[in-house]
């Protein structure tokens, strides 16, 4: 905890906490409001706990326990990202303390903006992995047998391609792009859940597929063994809801936790993008 905030404001014994909710999927949102004992060193999960414990609100509601989503606790997972005072971030390494500088009096909560509701702060992020898949962002293997040492990357193609392997599919870059709008289906009486999934799967491809994609391309088009499928990662990225859709707003560079140099990538595809397009006019 820090010095710089004892000197500046006391310590608060509590502080309030605005949360918004949702019970399930296309259903009405409303704010509700919990009251927390402050202590040191608490992060917005444990915020969360401590609200899940009490199970009551300000007014002395009784309420079910507010829902989130987290994992590996330590900004690796990206499964807890949430909207927290208007900025998109992991709810894991957002430090109450830090929190209660912006405003003392309360920390807001709301889920992702961009991606389906399922319950209160989790939210459907399979749009997110869809993009992946369609832009085909890993490298294929012919078996698990022992395929000896790969090929070795020079140290500078490492250098370039680290940043872009910390991504972590929080969905940040996503939630503050203008041109990633959202995408929400109801699934319809009678229809099974795998029609459903393959109808929401066909919507997403139309849609713009994002900056963690397009990064996620350069990643994989540099590895060595991922070269063998550079063009048909390329290709996906020139289908409809490509590369083409981004506006270069650069909100994605300025949100993304993991300082991943996406409009870098942006670039370096729209290049790629452009010579397979000149190269596919001379093969005709
Ligand atoms: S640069 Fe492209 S991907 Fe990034 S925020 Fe702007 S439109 Fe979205
Ligand atoms: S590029 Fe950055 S903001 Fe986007 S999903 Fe990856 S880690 Fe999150
Ligand atoms: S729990 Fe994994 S990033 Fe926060």
């Amino acid at each position: 905890m820090t010095d710089i905030m004892q000197n500046a404001n006391p310590l608060p014994e509590e502080f309030k906490v605005k949360v918004l909710r949702q019970d399930g999927p296309g259903q009405n949102t409303y704010w509700e409001h919990h009251r927390v004992d402050y202590e040191q060193d608490m992060n917005v999960i444990s915020v969360l706990q401590r609200i899940a414990a009490q199970s009551e609100t300000i007014e002395g509601k009784s309420v079910a326990p507010v829902a989130w989503d987290c994992n590996c606790l330590e900004e690796v997972c990206g499964a807890c990202t949430m909207v927290i005072n208007g900025r998109t971030r992991q709810s894991c390494t957002a430090l109450v303390d830090r929190l209660l500088e912006e405003d003392p009096e309360v920390i807001e909560l709301q889920p992702m903006r961009k991606f389906p509701v399922l319950r209160d702060l989790v939210v459907d992020r399979s749009r997110l992995f869809r993009s992946l898949q369609k832009t085909k962002c890993w490298v294929p293997v012919d078996g698990y047998y022992d395929m000896g040492a790969g090929q070795r990357q020079s140290r500078p193609e490492q250098e370039e391609a680290y940043p872009l392997s910390q991504c972590m599919s929080c969905g940040c870059c996503l939630d503050a792009c203008p041109q990633f709008t959202k995408v929400e289906l109801e699934r319809q009486d009678g229809e099974s859940e795998t029609a459903f999934q393959a109808r929401k799967e066909a919507e997403y491809d139309k849609n713009f597929v994002g900056a963690h994609a397009i990064s996620q391309v350069m990643l994989f088009n540099a590895n060595p063994t991922g070269k063998n499928n550079a063009n048909e990662r390329v290709d996906a990225l020139m289908k409809e809801g490509g590369i083409q859709v981004c506006g270069n707003a650069q909100n994605c560079v300025a949100v993304c936790p993991k300082e991943i140099p996406l409009t870098t990538s942006i670039a370096r595809a729209g290049r790629a993008t452009t010579v397979r397009a000149i190269k596919k006019w001379f093969d005709r």
